[in-house]
């Protein structure tokens, strides 16, 4: 099971991740997959997620692993309220498009944009990185923090590729295991949370079968998952929690965020994240006479 967001922006339980979605619950066998009745997963997250200045210093680092760019053509995929996306524009001098589903975070962004005086580079649009529309090859780097998992690891690097610049660049932020044979409990948590988790040399080890050479990679430090996530995360529940004390659905799914929190406090070494910078390169098939595009 995994939560992700369907095209009108509510958060959905899938099955399976990436997998078509019923968006009602359906009378003919299992549902495979429900809208939640009230958006109390995005009350939650509201704020907790926004990147501070201690992970941006990341997203200046992975930046720095990838060659200087003239203006490059920047799409930056799941932006939510565009922390990133506002260093990637700092950063370059190119254009950056933030892709997002959920129309309050690309609103916010947008009013960020403007005060930023970045409107002539920087654009939001609202779509699904599961079915984005854009032509082919027209970005040079596509951008992804903590979007990959929606649609899964190798799947995303297939479906995305078309739309990078011979020779672009894909830069990923995702969580990993910090090394082999995770604690059971922590493992079975996140199978419920993000089925595709794996270590940064298991990510490593997919990269070249589909299209990308690595072109570098680090893991940020656990401390960031504190500062930027679970303490935030932890005020925003305890203030919810009042919010929303006679509603029992609601309740549930504060328990469940709080579990998370729980987690992370009873297995210290074993949170970890990594970007991965990757550059795009003809696939070679294992019986093709050469690489092809
Ligand atoms: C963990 S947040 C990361 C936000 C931002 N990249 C950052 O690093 O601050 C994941 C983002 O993915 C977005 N998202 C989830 N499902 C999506 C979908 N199907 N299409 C586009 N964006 C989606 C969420 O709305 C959210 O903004």
């Amino acid at each position: 099971m995994t939560v992700r967001m369907d095209d009108n922006g509510q958060h959905v339980i899938d099955s399976a991740p990436g997998q078509n979605i019923a968006k009602t619950p359906t009378s003919i066998g299992k549902p495979i997959g429900y809208a939640m009745p009230r958006d109390i997963v995005a009350e939650v997250h509201e704020g907790s997620l926004e990147a501070g200045p201690t992970r941006l210093e990341y997203t200046r680092k992975a930046f720095q692993m990838i060659p200087k760019l003239d203006k490059p053509r920047i799409l930056d995929v799941g932006c939510g309220e565009g922390g990133p996306t506002l260093e990637l524009a700092t950063l370059s001098d190119g254009e950056v498009i933030g892709l997002d589903v959920h129309q309050p975070s690309l609103e916010r962004l947008a009013k960020k944009i403007e005060a930023a005086g970045l409107s002539g580079r920087v654009h939001v649009v609202k779509g699904s990185l599961l079915a984005m529309d854009f032509p082919d090859e027209s970005f040079d780097i596509i951008w992804s923090e903590g979007s990959i998992h929606v649609i899964g690891f190798e799947r995303g690097l297939d479906e995305w590729r078309r739309f990078i610049k011979p020779e672009g660049f894909l830069v990923v932020h995702e969580a990993t295991w910090p090394r082999r044979e995770p604690p059971q409990e922590l493992q079975a948590h996140w199978q419920g949370r993000y089925r595709g988790i794996r270590t940064a040399s298991e990510y490593i080890g997919a990269i070249p079968t589909h299209g990308y050479e690595l072109v570098g990679h680090f893991a940020l430090p656990e401390k960031v998952w504190w500062i930027e996530y679970f303490c935030p995360l932890k005020e925003r529940i305890r203030v919810l929690r009042v919010r929303h004390a006679d509603d029992g659905g609601a309740l549930a799914v504060l328990d469940r965020e709080e579990r998370e929190i729980e987690m992370f406090q009873r297995y210290p070494g074993w949170y970890g994240s990594a970007f991965f910078a990757m550059q795009k390169v003809p696939k070679v098939f294992p019986c093709s006479p050469g690489p092809s595009a």
